[in-house]
């Protein structure tokens, strides 16, 4: 737990201090990511949410009926101010929202970084609605070929496609029940 906890503050003074050039370094390098999702056939609708969001580059693409953003770094997030989402300054794993009202979620280079993989599992799980779908994104330097294994072993997840990048594994999850955890 204090490992835990050493580790996140870690991550949210590296980001705090990436902020400053996260735009200018890796706009692009993330946008495609988004598009390599579309191309997958993520389907976009209702409430989108981005869960680390960092500063917005992902939630610009699309214009849903309501769009969240959470992220833990308050200088990321900061940067993703000014569009059109709601922002929420939260741990992934102690997302403020109700059950089940998510109808799509991104996760964008994100995963790796959230604590206790399982428990950030369970809370995507219990934000998204029956039928809701997840587009993810997994960095294959952080782990993404354990992660990806995590959501296929998820039996509430359905996977309705993935593609291997040279850097990513990419992708899409329908939620298919309501089996509580
Ligand atoms: C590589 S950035 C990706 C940002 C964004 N998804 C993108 O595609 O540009 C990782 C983001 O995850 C956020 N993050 C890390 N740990 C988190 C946590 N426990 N809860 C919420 N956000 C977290 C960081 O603050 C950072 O903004």
């Amino acid at each position: 737990m204090r490992r835990e906890n050493t580790r996140r503050k870690q991550v949210m003074k590296f980001y705090n201090t990436l902020s400053q050039v996260y735009n200018e370094v890796y706009r692009t390098e993330q946008q495609e990511k988004v598009q390599s999702l579309l191309q997958l056939d993520l389907s976009v609708s209702g409430i989108l949410m981005d869960l680390g969001c960092g500063t917005g580059i992902a939630l610009e693409s699309f214009n849903t009926e309501l769009a969240i953003g959470l992220d833990i770094s308050i200088d990321m997030i900061k940067l993703a101010a000014g569009g059109n989402a709601e922002l929420i300054l939260s741990d992934a794993t102690q997302a403020p929202i109700r059950d089940e009202c998510i109808h799509t979620m991104l996760i964008i280079t994100s995963f790796h970084h959230f604590p206790y993989k399982i428990k950030a599992l369970k809370e995507i799980i219990r934000m998204l609605r029956f039928g809701g779908v997840v587009g993810i994104s997994l960095l294959k330097v952080a782990g993404a070929s354990l992660h990806i294994q995590l959501f296929d072993n998820a039996k509430e997840l359905s996977k309705i496609k993935q593609h291997e990048g040279a850097k990513d594994i990419i992708a899409i999850y329908k939620k298919i029940s309501k089996i509580p955890l």
